[in-house]
Protein backbone atom coordinates (compact mmCIF):
# COMPACT_ATOMS: atom_id res chain seq x y z
CA UNK A 1 0.00 0.00 0.00
CA UNK A 2 1.50 3.27 -1.07
CA UNK A 3 1.35 6.04 1.48
CA UNK A 4 -0.09 9.57 0.58
CA UNK A 5 -0.20 12.13 2.71
CA UNK A 6 -2.38 15.12 1.80
CA UNK A 7 -1.95 18.28 3.42
CA UNK A 8 -4.20 21.67 2.34
CA UNK A 9 -1.38 23.93 3.54
CA UNK A 10 1.01 22.82 1.36
CA UNK A 11 1.95 25.52 -1.37
CA UNK A 12 2.53 22.93 -3.98
CA UNK A 13 -0.95 20.80 -3.45
CA UNK A 14 -2.02 24.76 -3.51
CA UNK A 15 -0.57 25.68 -7.01
CA UNK A 16 -1.44 22.23 -8.58
CA UNK A 17 -3.70 19.55 -6.93
CA UNK A 18 -4.74 17.40 -9.03
CA UNK A 19 -1.85 14.69 -9.77
CA UNK A 20 -2.07 14.03 -5.60
CA UNK A 21 -6.41 14.05 -6.22
CA UNK A 22 -5.69 11.38 -8.90
CA UNK A 23 -3.16 9.31 -6.48
CA UNK A 24 -5.61 9.58 -3.43
CA UNK A 25 -8.55 8.34 -5.61
CA UNK A 26 -6.48 5.40 -6.82
CA UNK A 27 -5.03 4.42 -4.22
CA UNK A 28 -7.30 5.77 -0.70
CA UNK A 29 -10.26 7.29 -2.08
CA UNK A 30 -11.08 7.66 1.72
CA UNK A 31 -8.17 9.36 3.09
CA UNK A 32 -7.54 10.23 6.97
CA UNK A 33 -5.53 13.46 6.67
CA UNK A 34 -3.20 13.55 9.84
CA UNK A 35 -2.12 17.43 8.52
CA UNK A 36 -5.75 18.46 8.82
CA UNK A 37 -7.51 16.31 11.42
CA UNK A 38 -10.37 15.62 8.59
CA UNK A 39 -11.28 12.86 6.00
CA UNK A 40 -11.06 13.74 2.68
CA UNK A 41 -13.17 12.06 -0.17
CA UNK A 42 -11.92 11.98 -3.77
CA UNK A 43 -14.39 9.61 -5.58
CA UNK A 44 -17.27 10.91 -7.66
CA UNK A 45 -19.46 8.21 -6.60
CA UNK A 46 -18.23 8.52 -2.91
CA UNK A 47 -19.33 11.87 -2.77
CA UNK A 48 -22.92 11.37 -4.55
CA UNK A 49 -23.58 8.73 -1.35
CA UNK A 50 -22.21 10.40 1.45
CA UNK A 51 -23.38 13.52 0.26
CA UNK A 52 -26.87 12.54 0.99
CA UNK A 53 -26.30 10.60 4.23
CA UNK A 54 -28.19 11.88 7.07
CA UNK A 55 -25.60 10.76 9.83
CA UNK A 56 -23.78 13.38 8.47
CA UNK A 57 -24.03 17.06 9.19
CA UNK A 58 -23.61 20.57 7.67
CA UNK A 59 -24.04 22.22 10.96
CA UNK A 60 -20.26 22.13 11.51
CA UNK A 61 -19.05 25.39 12.46
CA UNK A 62 -19.64 25.77 15.85
CA UNK A 63 -18.28 21.64 16.58
CA UNK A 64 -15.22 22.94 14.67
CA UNK A 65 -14.40 25.79 16.40
CA UNK A 66 -15.00 23.80 19.55
CA UNK A 67 -11.46 23.03 20.07
CA UNK A 68 -10.10 27.08 20.49
CA UNK A 69 -9.69 27.83 24.17
CA UNK A 70 -12.64 28.93 26.19
CA UNK A 71 -11.70 32.41 25.91
CA UNK A 72 -11.15 32.38 22.20
CA UNK A 73 -14.77 30.55 22.15
CA UNK A 74 -16.21 33.28 24.00
CA UNK A 75 -14.28 36.35 22.03
CA UNK A 76 -15.40 34.84 18.73
CA UNK A 77 -19.00 33.86 19.62
CA UNK A 78 -20.63 36.49 17.14
CA UNK A 79 -18.73 35.34 14.78
CA UNK A 80 -19.36 31.38 15.34
CA UNK A 81 -23.19 32.28 16.00
CA UNK A 82 -23.76 33.83 12.36
CA UNK A 83 -21.92 31.48 10.87
CA UNK A 84 -24.27 29.22 12.11
CA UNK A 85 -26.94 30.62 10.97
CA UNK A 86 -26.40 30.05 7.39
CA UNK A 87 -28.71 27.90 5.44
CA UNK A 88 -24.80 26.60 4.33
CA UNK A 89 -24.38 25.51 7.50
CA UNK A 90 -27.75 23.72 9.03
CA UNK A 91 -29.47 21.07 8.10
CA UNK A 92 -33.25 20.59 7.77
CA UNK A 93 -35.41 21.64 9.26
CA UNK A 94 -33.65 24.66 9.81
CA UNK A 95 -32.32 24.40 6.50
CA UNK A 96 -35.24 23.81 4.40
CA UNK A 97 -37.17 26.84 5.95
CA UNK A 98 -33.84 29.22 5.22
CA UNK A 99 -33.37 27.88 1.94
CA UNK A 100 -36.96 28.20 1.50
CA UNK A 101 -37.59 31.92 2.48
CA UNK A 102 -34.11 32.77 0.84
CA UNK A 103 -35.05 31.06 -2.45
CA UNK A 104 -38.24 32.93 -2.41
CA UNK A 105 -36.43 36.36 -2.76
CA UNK A 106 -33.62 34.85 -5.44
CA UNK A 107 -35.92 34.60 -8.28
CA UNK A 108 -34.96 33.44 -11.68
CA UNK A 109 -36.77 36.65 -13.23
CA UNK A 110 -34.13 38.70 -10.80
CA UNK A 111 -31.50 36.47 -12.73
CA UNK A 112 -33.03 37.14 -16.34
CA UNK A 113 -33.49 40.87 -15.45
CA UNK A 114 -29.92 41.49 -14.90
CA UNK A 115 -28.39 39.92 -17.85
CA UNK A 116 -28.37 42.81 -19.46
CA UNK A 117 -26.72 44.62 -16.60
CA UNK A 118 -23.85 42.28 -16.49
CA UNK A 119 -23.18 42.03 -19.93
CA UNK A 120 -23.09 45.88 -19.95
CA UNK A 121 -20.58 45.70 -16.82
CA UNK A 122 -18.47 43.13 -18.99
CA UNK A 123 -18.26 45.70 -21.83
CA UNK A 124 -17.02 48.35 -20.29
CA UNK A 125 -14.80 46.48 -17.91
CA UNK A 126 -13.39 45.35 -21.04
CA UNK A 127 -13.21 48.50 -22.86
CA UNK A 128 -10.92 50.15 -20.69
CA UNK A 129 -8.28 47.69 -21.22
CA UNK A 130 -8.82 46.99 -25.25
CA UNK A 131 -6.81 48.78 -26.51
CA UNK A 132 -3.31 48.23 -24.43
CA UNK A 133 -2.98 45.13 -25.65
CA UNK A 134 -2.43 43.40 -22.40
CA UNK A 135 -4.00 43.40 -19.28
CA UNK A 136 -4.61 41.46 -15.74
CA UNK A 137 -8.11 39.32 -15.96
CA UNK A 138 -8.71 39.32 -12.70
CA UNK A 139 -8.11 42.84 -11.85
CA UNK A 140 -9.87 43.90 -14.63
CA UNK A 141 -12.87 41.97 -14.57
CA UNK A 142 -12.78 39.04 -12.77
CA UNK A 143 -12.18 40.00 -9.66
CA UNK A 144 -14.53 43.42 -9.52
CA UNK A 145 -17.50 42.02 -11.71
CA UNK A 146 -19.27 39.63 -9.15
CA UNK A 147 -19.22 42.34 -5.91
CA UNK A 148 -20.89 44.27 -8.14
CA UNK A 149 -23.34 42.47 -9.44
CA UNK A 150 -24.72 40.86 -5.72
CA UNK A 151 -23.82 44.13 -4.40
CA UNK A 152 -26.15 46.12 -6.95
CA UNK A 153 -29.23 43.03 -6.72
CA UNK A 154 -28.97 43.57 -2.68
CA UNK A 155 -29.53 47.73 -3.24
CA UNK A 156 -26.01 48.14 -2.03
CA UNK A 157 -25.34 52.15 -3.39
CA UNK A 158 -22.28 52.34 -5.62
CA UNK A 159 -20.26 54.35 -3.23
CA UNK A 160 -20.43 51.91 -0.63
CA UNK A 161 -19.44 48.97 -2.87
CA UNK A 162 -15.36 49.22 -2.08
CA UNK A 163 -16.23 48.59 1.39
CA UNK A 164 -18.72 45.72 0.78
CA UNK A 165 -16.04 43.99 -1.51
CA UNK A 166 -13.23 44.44 1.62
CA UNK A 167 -15.73 43.45 4.38
CA UNK A 168 -16.79 40.07 2.80
CA UNK A 169 -12.77 39.71 1.30
CA UNK A 170 -12.10 39.68 4.88
CA UNK A 171 -14.88 37.18 6.06
CA UNK A 172 -13.59 34.60 3.17
CA UNK A 173 -10.19 35.01 4.87
CA UNK A 174 -11.68 33.99 8.01
CA UNK A 175 -13.77 30.89 6.67
CA UNK A 176 -11.24 29.70 4.08
CA UNK A 177 -8.21 30.98 4.47
CA UNK A 178 -5.00 28.82 6.22
CA UNK A 179 -1.87 29.21 7.92
CA UNK A 180 -0.21 31.19 5.41
CA UNK A 181 -2.87 33.67 6.12
CA UNK A 182 -2.34 33.76 9.67
CA UNK A 183 -3.37 31.62 12.69
CA UNK A 184 -6.98 30.50 12.99
CA UNK A 185 -7.65 32.99 15.49
CA UNK A 186 -6.27 36.23 13.56
CA UNK A 187 -8.26 34.77 11.23
CA UNK A 188 -11.35 34.75 13.02
CA UNK A 189 -10.37 38.18 14.14
CA UNK A 190 -10.57 39.43 10.94
CA UNK A 191 -13.80 37.55 9.67
CA UNK A 192 -15.78 38.56 13.25
CA UNK A 193 -14.79 42.60 12.93
CA UNK A 194 -15.93 42.76 9.32
CA UNK A 195 -18.75 40.51 10.19
CA UNK A 196 -20.15 42.82 12.42
CA UNK A 197 -19.39 46.21 10.64
CA UNK A 198 -21.97 44.47 7.83
CA UNK A 199 -24.67 43.81 10.32
CA UNK A 200 -24.26 47.48 11.17
CA UNK A 201 -24.52 48.52 8.00
CA UNK A 202 -27.75 46.46 7.03
CA UNK A 203 -29.48 47.32 9.59
CA UNK A 204 -30.97 51.14 9.27
CA UNK A 205 -31.13 49.79 5.54
CA UNK A 206 -33.48 47.04 6.53
CA UNK A 207 -35.39 49.33 9.06
CA UNK A 208 -36.42 51.16 6.31
CA UNK A 209 -37.02 48.74 3.47
CA UNK A 210 -39.83 46.97 6.55
CA UNK A 211 -41.53 50.27 5.59
CA UNK A 212 -40.65 51.77 2.38
CA UNK A 213 -40.05 47.97 -0.15
CA UNK A 214 -37.88 48.65 -2.89
CA UNK A 215 -37.08 46.55 -6.03
CA UNK A 216 -33.98 44.68 -5.07
CA UNK A 217 -32.94 41.51 -3.39
CA UNK A 218 -32.66 42.36 0.50
CA UNK A 219 -36.08 44.20 -0.11
CA UNK A 220 -37.38 40.93 -1.32
CA UNK A 221 -35.51 39.09 1.76
CA UNK A 222 -37.20 41.22 4.12
CA UNK A 223 -40.49 40.95 2.36
CA UNK A 224 -39.95 36.93 1.95
CA UNK A 225 -42.79 35.14 4.11
CA UNK A 226 -43.67 31.62 4.05
CA UNK A 227 -46.78 30.36 5.81
CA UNK A 228 -46.51 33.39 8.46
CA UNK A 229 -42.74 32.52 8.57
CA UNK A 230 -40.10 35.21 7.73
CA UNK A 231 -36.78 35.77 8.15
CA UNK A 232 -35.59 37.03 11.71
CA UNK A 233 -33.41 40.19 11.72
CA UNK A 234 -30.31 37.78 12.47
CA UNK A 235 -30.94 35.41 9.58
CA UNK A 236 -31.64 38.03 7.45
CA UNK A 237 -27.95 39.60 8.51
CA UNK A 238 -26.38 36.36 8.32
CA UNK A 239 -27.75 35.00 4.90
CA UNK A 240 -27.28 38.46 3.20
CA UNK A 241 -23.80 38.09 4.18
CA UNK A 242 -23.44 34.52 3.20
CA UNK A 243 -25.24 35.88 -0.69
CA UNK A 244 -22.06 37.82 -1.04
CA UNK A 245 -19.61 35.59 0.69
CA UNK A 246 -20.46 32.80 -1.89
CA UNK A 247 -21.34 34.94 -4.77
CA UNK A 248 -18.00 36.16 -5.08
CA UNK A 249 -14.80 34.65 -4.85
CA UNK A 250 -16.60 31.52 -6.01
CA UNK A 251 -17.43 33.65 -9.29
CA UNK A 252 -14.14 35.37 -9.75
CA UNK A 253 -12.45 32.34 -10.03
CA UNK A 254 -14.74 30.33 -11.98
CA UNK A 255 -13.91 33.03 -14.70
CA UNK A 256 -10.28 33.35 -13.78
CA UNK A 257 -9.66 29.66 -13.75
CA UNK A 258 -11.89 29.34 -17.05
CA UNK A 259 -9.77 31.46 -18.92
CA UNK A 260 -6.46 29.77 -17.93
CA UNK A 261 -7.93 26.52 -18.83
CA UNK A 262 -8.79 27.88 -22.41
CA UNK A 263 -5.36 29.42 -22.22
CA UNK A 264 -3.70 25.84 -22.02
CA UNK A 265 -5.74 24.30 -24.32
CA UNK A 266 -5.82 26.78 -27.39
CA UNK A 267 -7.80 24.56 -29.83
CA UNK A 268 -10.64 24.74 -27.33
CA UNK A 269 -10.50 28.30 -26.97
CA UNK A 270 -10.63 28.47 -30.93
CA UNK A 271 -13.69 25.90 -31.31
CA UNK A 272 -15.31 28.40 -28.78
CA UNK A 273 -14.22 31.96 -30.47
CA UNK A 274 -15.44 29.94 -33.94
CA UNK A 275 -18.69 29.22 -32.23
CA UNK A 276 -19.86 31.20 -29.02
CA UNK A 277 -23.44 28.96 -28.98
CA UNK A 278 -21.07 26.75 -27.25
CA UNK A 279 -20.05 29.39 -23.95
CA UNK A 280 -23.12 27.34 -22.01
CA UNK A 281 -21.51 23.35 -21.91
CA UNK A 282 -18.29 25.20 -22.14
CA UNK A 283 -18.73 27.10 -18.94
CA UNK A 284 -19.85 23.73 -17.65
CA UNK A 285 -16.60 21.88 -18.89
CA UNK A 286 -14.61 24.62 -17.41
CA UNK A 287 -16.27 24.29 -13.76
CA UNK A 288 -15.98 20.48 -13.88
CA UNK A 289 -12.28 21.32 -15.11
CA UNK A 290 -10.95 23.54 -12.52
CA UNK A 291 -13.45 23.93 -10.05
CA UNK A 292 -13.53 27.20 -8.05
CA UNK A 293 -14.87 25.22 -5.17
CA UNK A 294 -12.55 22.97 -4.69
CA UNK A 295 -13.79 20.80 -1.45
CA UNK A 296 -16.43 21.35 1.53
CA UNK A 297 -16.82 20.10 4.71
CA UNK A 298 -19.46 18.04 6.96
CA UNK A 299 -19.53 16.96 10.39
CA UNK A 300 -20.24 12.58 11.21
CA UNK A 301 -23.38 12.83 13.90
CA UNK A 302 -22.81 9.17 13.99
CA UNK A 303 -20.39 6.28 13.04
CA UNK A 304 -20.61 5.70 9.32
CA UNK A 305 -17.70 3.55 7.24
CA UNK A 306 -17.42 3.97 3.72
CA UNK A 307 -15.28 1.91 1.62
CA UNK A 308 -14.55 -0.57 4.32
CA UNK A 309 -12.95 2.66 6.57
CA UNK A 310 -14.82 3.64 10.12
CA UNK A 311 -15.38 7.04 10.31
CA UNK A 312 -15.90 7.93 13.86
CA UNK A 313 -18.83 10.11 15.43
CA UNK A 314 -17.58 13.68 15.72
CA UNK A 315 -14.75 13.65 12.60
CA UNK A 316 -14.42 15.88 9.79
CA UNK A 317 -15.62 14.51 6.66
CA UNK A 318 -14.51 16.94 3.11
CA UNK A 319 -16.39 16.11 0.33
CA UNK A 320 -13.25 17.06 -2.78
CA UNK A 321 -15.84 18.15 -5.71
CA UNK A 322 -12.63 18.84 -7.78
CA UNK A 323 -11.03 15.08 -7.33
CA UNK A 324 -14.43 13.69 -8.08
CA UNK A 325 -15.07 16.27 -11.03
CA UNK A 326 -12.09 14.42 -12.77
CA UNK A 327 -13.01 11.06 -11.81
CA UNK A 328 -12.61 8.37 -14.81
CA UNK A 329 -15.09 6.11 -13.11
CA UNK A 330 -17.58 8.95 -14.37
CA UNK A 331 -16.16 10.96 -16.90
CA UNK A 332 -14.04 10.19 -20.34
CA UNK A 333 -10.63 11.50 -19.87
CA UNK A 334 -11.42 13.77 -16.96
CA UNK A 335 -7.45 15.68 -17.54
CA UNK A 336 -8.61 16.94 -21.13
CA UNK A 337 -10.58 19.66 -21.35
CA UNK A 338 -13.70 19.16 -23.79
CA UNK A 339 -16.19 22.07 -24.39
CA UNK A 340 -18.02 19.96 -26.53
CA UNK A 341 -18.56 17.09 -23.52
CA UNK A 342 -22.13 16.19 -23.12
CA UNK A 343 -23.66 14.73 -19.58
CA UNK A 344 -21.25 16.08 -17.89
CA UNK A 345 -22.77 16.04 -13.88
CA UNK A 346 -19.66 17.60 -12.59
CA UNK A 347 -20.17 18.63 -9.17
CA UNK A 348 -18.98 22.46 -8.80
CA UNK A 349 -22.06 23.19 -7.46
CA UNK A 350 -22.37 20.56 -5.15
CA UNK A 351 -24.79 17.54 -5.00
CA UNK A 352 -28.18 17.64 -2.87
CA UNK A 353 -29.88 19.41 -0.43
CA UNK A 354 -27.07 22.24 -0.68
CA UNK A 355 -26.47 22.39 -4.19
CA UNK A 356 -25.90 26.26 -4.72
CA UNK A 357 -28.69 28.35 -4.63
CA UNK A 358 -26.67 31.06 -6.91
CA UNK A 359 -26.04 28.72 -9.60
CA UNK A 360 -27.48 30.31 -12.20
CA UNK A 361 -26.26 33.52 -11.67
CA UNK A 362 -23.10 32.19 -11.55
CA UNK A 363 -22.96 30.96 -14.63
CA UNK A 364 -24.56 33.58 -16.20
CA UNK A 365 -21.59 35.47 -14.87
CA UNK A 366 -19.10 32.88 -16.26
CA UNK A 367 -20.57 32.64 -20.00
CA UNK A 368 -21.00 36.64 -20.76
CA UNK A 369 -17.53 37.31 -19.11
CA UNK A 370 -15.45 34.17 -20.74
CA UNK A 371 -17.56 34.88 -24.41
CA UNK A 372 -17.20 38.06 -24.31
CA UNK A 373 -12.93 37.95 -23.38
CA UNK A 374 -12.59 34.95 -26.34
CA UNK A 375 -14.85 37.13 -28.99
CA UNK A 376 -13.19 40.37 -28.03
CA UNK A 377 -9.31 39.31 -27.75
CA UNK A 378 -8.46 37.75 -30.86
CA UNK A 379 -4.84 35.61 -30.19
CA UNK A 380 -5.24 35.78 -26.03
CA UNK A 381 -1.86 34.52 -24.87
CA UNK A 382 -0.28 34.25 -21.01
CA UNK A 383 2.50 36.85 -20.17
CA UNK A 384 4.46 35.10 -18.02
CA UNK A 385 4.76 31.34 -16.73
CA UNK A 386 4.94 31.98 -12.51
CA UNK A 387 1.05 32.39 -12.06
CA UNK A 388 0.29 32.62 -8.32
CA UNK A 389 -2.29 31.05 -6.45
CA UNK A 390 -4.28 32.40 -3.48
CA UNK A 391 -3.09 30.60 -0.47
CA UNK A 392 -6.49 28.61 -0.08
CA UNK A 393 -7.08 24.90 -0.63
CA UNK A 394 -11.07 25.29 -0.91
CA UNK A 395 -11.38 28.61 -3.15
CA UNK A 396 -8.93 27.58 -5.78
CA UNK A 397 -7.82 30.99 -7.78
CA UNK A 398 -5.10 33.06 -9.36
CA UNK A 399 -3.97 36.64 -7.82
CA UNK A 400 -3.55 37.71 -11.26
CA UNK A 401 -3.46 36.48 -14.72
CA UNK A 402 -1.66 38.81 -17.28
CA UNK A 403 -2.96 37.93 -20.50
CA UNK A 404 -2.12 40.56 -24.45
CA UNK A 405 -3.97 40.28 -26.91
C1 LIG B 1 -18.87 29.72 -9.89
C2 LIG B 1 -19.40 30.21 -8.81
C3 LIG B 1 -19.92 29.37 -7.67
C4 LIG B 1 -19.54 28.13 -7.26
C5 LIG B 1 -18.48 27.23 -7.87
C6 LIG B 1 -20.35 27.79 -6.10
C7 LIG B 1 -20.27 26.60 -5.42
C8 LIG B 1 -21.08 26.23 -4.37
C9 LIG B 1 -21.01 24.97 -3.68
C10 LIG B 1 -20.03 23.86 -3.98
C11 LIG B 1 -21.98 24.97 -2.72
C12 LIG B 1 -22.34 23.81 -1.79
C13 LIG B 1 -21.73 23.94 -0.44
C14 LIG B 1 -21.73 22.68 0.37
O1 LIG B 1 -21.22 21.65 -0.07
O2 LIG B 1 -22.21 22.71 1.50
C15 LIG B 1 -22.64 26.26 -2.79
C16 LIG B 1 -23.67 26.66 -1.98
C17 LIG B 1 -24.22 27.92 -2.01
N1 LIG B 1 -23.96 28.93 -2.92
FE1 LIG B 1 -22.66 28.82 -4.45
N2 LIG B 1 -21.19 28.84 -5.85
C18 LIG B 1 -20.97 29.82 -6.78
C19 LIG B 1 -21.63 31.02 -6.90
C20 LIG B 1 -22.65 31.43 -6.08
C21 LIG B 1 -23.38 32.67 -6.23
C22 LIG B 1 -23.20 33.67 -7.36
C23 LIG B 1 -24.25 32.73 -5.17
C24 LIG B 1 -25.25 33.81 -4.82
C25 LIG B 1 -25.16 35.06 -5.07
C26 LIG B 1 -24.08 31.53 -4.38
C27 LIG B 1 -24.78 31.22 -3.24
C28 LIG B 1 -24.74 30.02 -2.58
C29 LIG B 1 -25.53 29.71 -1.42
C30 LIG B 1 -26.53 30.64 -0.73
C31 LIG B 1 -25.22 28.40 -1.05
C32 LIG B 1 -25.77 27.59 0.12
C33 LIG B 1 -26.86 26.68 -0.35
C34 LIG B 1 -27.37 25.76 0.73
O3 LIG B 1 -26.70 25.57 1.75
O4 LIG B 1 -28.48 25.25 0.55
N3 LIG B 1 -23.11 30.77 -4.97
N4 LIG B 1 -22.09 27.00 -3.82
Amino acid sequence: MISIQYDQNDPETISNPYPLYDQLRSHDPVHWSEANNFWLLTRYSDVASVIRDDRVSSDRFRAISSDLPAEAQEQFAPFINMVSAWMLMSDAPAHTRLRGLVNKAFTPRMIDNIRARIQELVDGMLDAVQDDGRFDLISALANPLPGIVIAEMLGVPAEDQPQFKKWSDDIAIGLTGNETTGSRAERYLIGQKSFLELSDYFKPVVERLRSQPEDNLLSAMVQAEESGDTLSQEELFANCVLLMFAGQETTTNLIGNGILALLNFPDQMEMLRNDPSLIVSATEELLRYDSPVQKLGRLAIEDIEVDGKKIAKGDEIVFCYAAANRDPEEFQFPNQLDLSRTNNRHMAFAHGTHYCLGAALARLEGQISINAVVQRMPNLRLESDDLEWNPSAILRGLKSLPVSF
